[in-house]
């Protein structure tokens, strides 16, 4: 089972080399130097796309809440935790006197927002969920898990509590999708043959910056993919079912 935790032994352990480290160029164990020009660079892409994904999540909770009306409320009050997730992470670039790269994160994420945009227009709640509250948040838990334990201090403080949010944003298209299967599950497959594979090369896209700042495109896949299938198991897929979804990204 990898669906870590934010209180992972390896998070505790790196926190308490971490906690309250330098903030100047001594390297901490294991951990990357957060003052170097590369790892600035890197930071500036790898955080912008976090900005949009922020953004993009509270743009689509309130777009849900026009096609679930009777949900519109609670999607709101997800909305507004993207925001302030948003927020969140715009103080850890300030932090480290980093500026976004928002022009190169917007096309990052064009392919996935334009699939979301067009099911939107199309009515299609379960592609917008499938979308949203599954793809998007089990790839951003991912990747803020993995970040976690060799972000700067400040930043691992704000992306262990934003951790906790995605995991309540998950499960709510996770109970959604549960509680109507019989109705969607034609839908979902097809989302997922549509979407799993632009994640996928999302993944590959940002593997090199990843990498700049300790994290490995491995361990981003493993974790996004043990993610996605608990998830699909949780809604009530069969294992088939799911393999036959997982092998999507390999063939698109
Ligand atoms: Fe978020
Ligand atoms: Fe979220």
């Amino acid at each position: 089972m990898v669906m870590l935790s934010p209180n992972t032994p390896a998070a505790d352990q790196d926190a308490q080399q971490g906690g309250g480290g330098p903030a100047g160029g001594e390297a901490l164990a294991g951990l990357p130097d957060f003052t170097t020009d590369s790892y600035k660079d890197a930071y500036s892409r790898i955080n912008a796309i976090v900005l949009e994904g922020e953004q993009e999540a509270h743009d689509n909770y309130i777009a849900l809440g026009t096609l679930i009306s009777d949900q519109a409320e609670e999607l709101a009050r997800l909305a507004r935790m993207e925001l302030k997730h948003k927020k969140g992470f715009t103080a850890c670039a300030n932090n480290l006197g980093v500026t976004a790269d928002m022009a190169f994160a917007r096309e990052f994420f064009a392919p996935l927002h334009n699939n979301f945009q067009q099911a939107l227009a199309e009515g299609k709640v379960t592609t917008c969920l499938l979308i949203q509250a599954i793809l998007i948040e089990a790839f951003a838990i991912s990747a803020y898990h993995i970040y976690i334990p060799v972000a700067d201090p400040f930043a691992r403080k704000i992306t262990e509590g934003v951790v906790k949010d995605e995991y309540t944003h998950l499960n709510y298209g996770q109970e959604w999708l549960k509680a109507n299967l019989e109705t969607v599950r034609e839908e979902l497959m097809q989302a997922n043959r549509d979407n799993l594979p632009l994640v996928r090369r999302m993944l590959e896209q940002v593997a090199a910056d990843a990498a700049v700042l300790h994290m490995e495109q491995e361990d981003l896949m493993a974790d996004f993919l043990s993610c996605y299938q608990e998830t699909l198991m949780e809604i009530g897929l069969s294992s088939r079912e799911i393999a036959r979804m997982a092998a999507s990204a390999l063939t698109a």
